[in-house]
């Protein structure tokens, strides 16, 4: 029989099981000689199938059917009275990590759309459009860059060669990994694509927790720019060389360093951060000959950011005078940013309203894949909050009743606008 869940019929989320299925990803990754470094599970590496293999078998417990696509991305598909993806409701995330990350980041995300799943199977229901549970590959693109790379794949933005053929940080190939973990997989994307798409996600940010607020309705999402610089001047003796007679790479890294952080302090809304940073030959008494490192710059403003980019290259062009190096540039992802469907976002608002929880309409701060899926289909987002905004670390926390709250919102979202065909 087929019921229309959005009219009477509010089955309740299983929180518990919610819970218990985050903690058994969580200690997926951990290496116990160090249980304080977290959780590492690279997209494609040995922890990440690992993680995959645990999510299909839940999947199949549920009776979804599983599709992999090329590009690893796995669906586990709940088919309604209408069966077609392309009137679908999909609830994704990732469950790839960063190193040494904390437990919520992305697995909440798509295990809160398997709550949702369970919930209408326990529940007896059929609903009338189809539900999808997507987990995307390389999100954090900690690995493989660009970041979102499963996602950005899927809704078009690159072609399944030019993906494979990235090349990790430790220079295996992302189709050899793919390959190896057995999820290249053959669903085409574009007869997966659905109509809907939601993310439930921590902040990762500190608004929400510090301003008291239960629910974060996001709006938009800042465009991201990476980018790796190698700088080459040359090694010489560190106690010979008068500094004026210097082509020191590592100082003149250093002055891009310095030169981001103010370029952000000064910008009005850019964040600039160099995360990666590596001299040659790395020796304490030889001047480094090269410098790599990486930026990442983001803003919700694209127009701003545009300018962070232009003003940076143009510092560079002076540094090479400046200091007598080289300087190459390299452009790893840029991503425009976002803006979210607004009629998901008030249907999440009015949802959150009425089971009584504060509410705040945000941008997030962090990349998802819902920024790649906005590009084929209505998408939004749903933030629980984050405890002092710490996320990319092992401590990154939410307390247990608002992880629960936030995927009750997401299971009323999700009953509603499965109901309607
Ligand atoms: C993804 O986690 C990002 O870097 O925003
Ligand atoms: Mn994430
Ligand atoms: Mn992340």
């Amino acid at each position: 029989m087929t019921v229309d869940i959005a009219d009477g019929v509010r089955p309740e989320l299983d929180g518990t099981a919610l819970l218990e299925q985050i903690e058994v990803l969580a200690g997926i990754g951990v290496d116990h000689s160090r249980p304080e470094a977290g959780r590492t599970r690279l997209a494609l590496s040995d922890q990440d199938r690992l993680a995959r293999d645990r999510l299909v078998s839940w999947m199949k417990e549920l009776e979804l059917e599983v599709r992999v696509d090329p590009m690893g991305n796995i669906f586990g598909i709940l088919a309604g009275e209408d069966a077609s993806c392309s009137n679908a409701l999909m609830i994704g995330s990732h469950i790839d990590t960063v190193i040494e990350a904390g437990p919520l980041d992305g697995a909440y995300g798509v295990l809160s759309g398997l709550a949702v799943a369970r919930t209408i199977r326990l529940a007896g229901l059929r609903p009338r459009r189809t539900l999808m549970v997507g987990a995307f590959t390389n999100e954090e693109g900690v690995r493989f860059h660009p970041d979102m790379m499963g996602s950005l794949f899927f809704a078009g933005g690159i072609g399944l060669e030019e993906a494979r053929a990235a090349r990790g940080t430790d220079g295996a190939a992302l189709g050899d990994e793919l390959r190896r973990i057995g999820y290249a997989g053959d669903a085409d994307p574009a007869a997966l694509r659905p109509a809907e798409y939601l993310e439930l996600h921590v902040e990762q940010g500190p608004v929400l927790d510090s301003e008291g607020i239960d629910i974060g309705v996001v709006e938009d999402l800042q465009g991201i720019s990476w980018k790796r610089i190698v700088i080459e001047g040359t090694a010489n003796h560190a106690g010979t060389t008068p500094i004026s007679m210097r082509h020191d790479a590592g100082f003149a890294a250093a002055r891009g360093i310095v030169f981001l952080r103010e370029l952000a302090r000064d910008s009005g809304g850019t964040r600039t951060t160099v995360g990666t940073v590596f001299f040659s030959p790395g020796a304490i008494n030889v001047i480094p000959s090269r410098a790599e490192f990486t930026v990442d710059m983001r803003d919700p403003d694209e127009d701003r950011l545009s300018r962070g980019e232009k003003g940076f290259m143009d510092f560079l062009d002076r540094l090479e005078g400046e200091e007598g190096v080289n300087v190459s540039v390299e452009t790893l992802a840029r991503f425009q940013p976002v803006r979210f469907d607004r009629g998901l976002a008030d249907a999440i608002e009015a949802v959150a309203k009425g089971r009584g929880l504060s509410t705040l309409r945000m941008t997030s701060g962090a990349g998802h894949d819902a920024q790649m899926l906005a590009r084929v289909c209505r998408t939004a987002m749903i933030f629980v909050p984050s405890r002092e905004g710490v996320s990319h670390n092992p401590a990154e926390f939410t307390p247990s009743e608002q992880l629960v709250q936030g995927a009750k919102v997401l299971l009323d979202v999700a009953l509603q606008r499965l109901g309607r065909s």
